[in-house]
């Protein structure tokens, strides 16, 4: 049976709906996505639901997050699906705002990160990270929830997040979710949409190569010669480029060339038009 599920489009709307429930003693947990929603979404609210006594989601496809020649226009918007799931694990409410509600007319205002947002997809996709710490500050201010949950596939994102809401004396409570993945390893993510059998075939020696790196860098290997074999891999399997393969302090991001704290691999690769990311911890070598 499918549950209906409450759909506000205003920031006033949402903001009633928050008080009603804080009034009542209650925590709120906000999950922002930008739809397409997947198996790794959901166990974003359910993790959420764990923390917080009503969740909140919100679908909202960025454009100040998406450079000139991104995917912007094809990004997948399927709202009554999307609608549907949510309603099946029970969340709350959905907060789907159009453009000009969270861009008005005039709107001229940027959170720009430094840290841990340079290099990797920081360099690859240059205004990228603005884009996201300037919406999630604002929807973060806008539901003034305890906790928003983030996925560490992008793991990146999690961690300029988290500078965002130390940095601006945000009251909430940032966690990261581990990432999902599909049978063969693959990480989720509504861009696997875009592949072609063929591509999504390929698609799974990302995560296997990435996990024959780990393991060799807790053996000890050294990590510039990994990520070269990584990337040579990669390519050999079909991608078409890597627009990065890096081992990097978990915490701060920071290059490592030693791993004598935990540390994280971190990938962007092209296959097709499609642009695979993924990351995975790796342990300091016995
Ligand atoms: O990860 C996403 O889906 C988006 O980058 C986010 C955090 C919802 C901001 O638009």
């Amino acid at each position: 049976m499918t549950n209906s599920l409450a759909i506000v489009r205003t920031v006033a709307d949402l903001r009633a709906r928050v008080a009603e429930w804080r009034r009542q003693g209650q925590k709120v947990a906000l999950v922002p996505t930008m739809g397409a929603l997947h198996e790794g979404h959901l166990s974003l609210v359910r993790t959420a639901q764990k923390l917080a006594d009503r969740v909140v989601v919100s679908i909202f496809v960025n454009p100040r997050q998406f450079g000139a020649n991104e995917d912007f226009g094809r990004y997948p918007r399927q709202e009554a699906e999307d609608a549907e799931k949510l309603a099946n694990v029970a969340a709350d409410l959905l907060f789907a705002p159009d453009v000009t509600e969270m861009y008005p007319e005039g709107f001229a205002t940027n959170v720009s990160v430094g840290g841990v947002t340079e290099g990797l997809c920081g360099a690859a996709r240059p205004g990228h990270f603005d884009g996201v710490a300037t919406v999630v500050t604002k929807l973060l201010l806008q539901c003034l929830p305890d906790v928003a949950v983030f996925g560490e596939k992008d793991y990146q994102q999690l961690l300029t997040i988290k500078r965002v809401a130390r940095d601006l004396d945000i009251p909430v409570a940032i966690l990261g979710a581990p990432t999902m993945r599909e049978a063969d390893g693959l990480a989720m993510s509504s861009r696997n949409a875009y592949l072609s059998p063929e591509e999504r075939r390929i698609a799974a020696r990302l995560p296997a190569i990435l996990r024959e790196l780990v393991a060799a860098a807790e053996r000890g290997d050294e990590l510039s010669a990994l990520c070269a074999r990584g990337i040579a891999e990669l390519k050999a399997a079909g991608f078409a480029s890597v627009d990065y393969l890096e081992f990097r302090d978990a915490e701060t991001l920071a290059p490592v060339s030693r791993i004598e704290r935990p540390a994280r691999i971190l990938v962007a690769a092209r296959l097709g038009n499609t642009r695979l990311i993924d990351n995975m911890p790796v342990g300091v070598p016995a």
